[in-house]
């Protein structure tokens, strides 16, 4: 399994919930797409954010659209499932885990919220293959993926980015991910302690 856990980086998903969340609130579906998501805890710790943060009317309308190339062919199974070990579950906060997962039915292991599991979408994809999910995306979420690539890819992979996401749709990447120098005038950096972008429209 790829190397990720539940509530990594906190920080930067603070910011994109204080930040992202309102403008993404004033639409009336809302795209994320969580691209290189391993096989779950990122886009199920999107998925509680949003709950958390949001009504559950206005959940219902969020889709995450969770893609990672997979070479275990792996990830589908446990992100359609949502069982997760105790120890993969256990640093989450208490409150937040005793309100959305529950026993599995296997020993040692828990089960995410059915609303949660029904939010989350995997494909298999390659990132290098350049096609996006959607056109339509709200948000977009990439951590710990890029640093693979050499920097015309990633050139190339942020590019695609800023086509597939929505007039002002954000960008998240992690903190170590600066944005290539070519491309900063296609975003907006929102703060400046957090790698989190605000898409730029043609004037
Ligand atoms: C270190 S994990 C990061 C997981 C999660 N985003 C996080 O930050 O915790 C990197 C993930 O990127 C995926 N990945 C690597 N190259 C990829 C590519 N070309 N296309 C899609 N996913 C890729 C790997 O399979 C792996 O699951």
């Amino acid at each position: 399994m790829a190397f990720t856990y539940f509530f990594r980086d906190l920080q930067t998903l603070e910011q994109m919930v204080e930040y992202a969340l309102p403008a993404l609130k004033n639409r009336r579906q809302i795209n994320v797409w969580d691209a290189g998501c391993a096989h779950g805890p990122e886009p199920y710790t999107i998925a509680i954010l949003l709950r958390e943060n949001m009504g559950h009317f206005m959940f219902r309308n969020t889709r995450i659209f969770a893609t990672d190339i997979d070479i275990s062919n792996q990830f589908g199974k446990v992100i359609e499932e949502g069982v997760y070990p105790d120890e993969e579950i256990k640093r989450i906060p208490d409150e937040i885990r005793t309100k959305y997962f529950r026993e599995s039915g296997r020993p040692g292991h828990f089960q995410i919220a059915d609303d949660l599991r029904s939010c989350v979408r995997f494909h298999r994809s390659d990132l290098l293959d350049l096609k996006p999910v959607s056109t339509d995306l709200g948000l977009i979420v990439c951590k710990n993926v890029l640093l693979h690539f050499q920097e015309a890819q990633r050139v190339d992979v942020i590019r695609m980015y800023h086509n597939a996401l929505q007039d002002d749709g954000f960008l998240m990447m992690e903190q170590t991910q600066k944005m290539p120098s070519e491309l900063e005038d296609l975003f907006e950096q929102v703060v400046p302690n957090a790698q989190l972008f605000k898409k730029r429209c043609a004037a």
